[in-house]
């Protein structure tokens, strides 16, 4: 995994439990590369040594260039988490779509005819933009730069308008992808403007619970957070590179201990 910086990440956790689960001959490294090391790094990857690696902020789209083909999702949303090494070639997937759908759908059930309100339009929105827009039956974006919300739904049309604080209580679930929430205590709403009885999902999962959770469990609701989403975007980056489908049990044990 490469990121800068790195700090404190989950995803060698999950994935060393998945491969000493299968008994696999691989390991899964932190390796913090500063964004002037990153054409070294991507140099180095075409080593034989390497299956690929995840990408994590900053890389997410620098990466783009060093890509000998980008897989759908990935040139969709226009960032790369996963890079697949395979005969010299550099493929670039993005599994964070997939794994927020996987997610949800478990908490939530299906996104099919859903009407959902997204607050954000950065990088984690364009990912479950990308997943929504197709299946959901309408998507309202709420973003506090209603420019960049404008542009996401410009980019996957489908279910996506632009929404209106109104829009949440018609909602059957908010998705929020903002960062706001990462620092205890800033949420993207303000408290009186959460709706009663509201089905929350938050890509946050670092606080566990968030002052938007908190506002929407108080008033009834229902709040997860996005630890799921981590767990199952890993196992989808973990199929594309080794062809097996991990144990999603034992991913899920190692971020609950
Ligand atoms: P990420 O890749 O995590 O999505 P990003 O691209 O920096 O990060 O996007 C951060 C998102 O959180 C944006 O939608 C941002 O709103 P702006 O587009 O207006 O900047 C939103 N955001 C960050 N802090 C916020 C806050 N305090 N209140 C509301 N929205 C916030």
């Amino acid at each position: 995994m490469i990121g800068y910086p790195l700090g404190h990440t989950l995803s060698p956790r999950i994935h060393r439990a998945a491969i000493q689960a299968l008994g696999l001959d691989l390991s899964y490294e932190a390796v913090e590369t500063a964004p002037e090391r990153l054409p070294a790094f991507m140099g180095e990857l075409r080593g034989p040594e390497w299956l690929g690696c995840n990408v994590t902020v900053p890389h997410k789209q620098a990466v783009l260039p060093f890509m000998t083909e980008l897989a759908d999702e990935a040139r969709a949303i226009g960032a790369v988490n996963t890079v697949v090494h395979r005969a010299d070639r550099l493929q670039g997937h993005n599994t964070d779509a997939r794994g927020f759908v996987e997610d949800v759908q478990e908490h939530f059930g299906p996104v099919e005819g859903k009407r959902i309100a997204v607050l954000g339009a950065g990088g984690a929105a364009r990912a479950v933009c990308c997943a929504l827009a197709k299946p959901a039956e309408r998507v309202w974006l709420l973003n506090r730069t209603p420019e960049r919300a404008e542009a996401l739904v410009r980019q996957f049309g489908g279910a996506l308008q632009l929404g209106r604080p109104e829009n949440l209580r018609e909602a059957q679930l908010i998705v929020n992808c903002t960062s706001a929430g990462l620092h205890e205590g800033d949420s993207p709403l303000a408290d009186e403007l959460v709706p009663e009885g509201a089905a929350l999902y938050d890509l946050i999962y670092n606080p566990p619970v968030t002052r938007l959770m908190k506002a929407v469990t108080a008033r009834g609701g229902r709040a997860v957070n996005g630890l799921g989403m981590l767990v199952r975007q890993a196992a989808a980056s973990f199929h594309i590179w080794t062809g097996v489908q991990p144990p999603l049990d034992v991913m899920f044990e190692a971020v609950h201990v």
